[in-house]
């Protein structure tokens, strides 16, 4: 089983997104166990101060060290921790992966100006960033990156299928879907899905796969032998 502890000042954001949905569903089915630490309960003086104001002057709240290493070495050993910051590696579905793989990770969320240095140098194994903007704090990042990792996880979606052809796998974006009806206002689905020929199925949703990555993203083709189908 995986476990995931998160480090944060705001403790009650990850209660609507943690118990919900298929997040919810593969803690009950013990795939995965998450606990929230406030980290105002490893402060050691009487206000449980986090922050203070950075040396060399300049604008914002910087987070001090004492009380983040303290959580950490609280729920160490043998974990990765991560810390989320917008200067991190930035998250796919590659990393995603690896991450799914791991016994015990530790997530720290940052907030203000951001978080003393020490902290990014001295504890922390790896920077995640969930993209190139700026959040006000790393809970929404640490939800995002707890979500699509744990869907990565062997027996937490339902449908073993659902992972086998998805977006940016082999460096694709996914095939059209359709479902019922198959004439819906006049738009129609391809005759193609109708016919039950599972071989030609398949060969469509590759072609439309390569079609679309070429024209939406086509970056993620560089190097691809794909990149010869015609674009659509
Ligand atoms: C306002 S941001 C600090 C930004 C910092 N002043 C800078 O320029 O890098 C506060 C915290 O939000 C989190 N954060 C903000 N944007 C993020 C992103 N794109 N990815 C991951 N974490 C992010 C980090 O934990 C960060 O410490």
């Amino acid at each position: 089983m995986m476990r995931i502890d998160i480090i944060t000042i705001f403790p009650k954001m990850f209660a609507p997104i943690l118990n919900e949905s298929i997040i919810k569903r593969a803690q009950n089915k013990n795939k995965v166990k998450i606990y929230i630490h406030n980290l105002r309960d490893y402060t050691q003086d009487k206000h449980r101060k986090v922050d203070d104001r950075p040396f060399g002057g300049g604008s914002g709240m910087v987070m001090r060290p004492e009380s983040i290493f303290r959580a950490v070495e609280a729920l160490k050993p043998k974990s990765k921790i991560i810390l989320l910051s917008p200067q991190g590696k930035r998250l796919n579905q590659k990393i995603a992966k690896r991450l799914s793989g791991c016994k015990h990770l530790i997530l720290i969320c940052g907030h203000y100006e951001g978080i003393d240095e020490r902290v990014r140098r001295y504890l922390a194994d790896e920077e995640i960033s969930i993209g190139d903007y700026i959040l006000t704090g790393g809970e929404l990042p640490a939800i995002v990156l707890v979500d699509c990792l744990i869907r990565l996880i062997p027996g937490v979606l339902g449908d073993k299928n659902s992972l086998n052809f998805e977006s940016f796998e082999g460096n694709l974006l996914e095939y059209p879907q359709y479902t019922r009806p198959a004439n819906f206002r006049g738009m129609k689905v391809p005759k193609v899905l109708l016919s039950g020929n599972h071989k030609k199925i398949q060969e469509w949703r590759k072609q439309e796969a390569v079609k679309i990555t070429n024209r939406k993203r086509p970056d993620l083709l560089k190097g691809c032998i794909y990149r010869g189908v015609k674009n659509g």
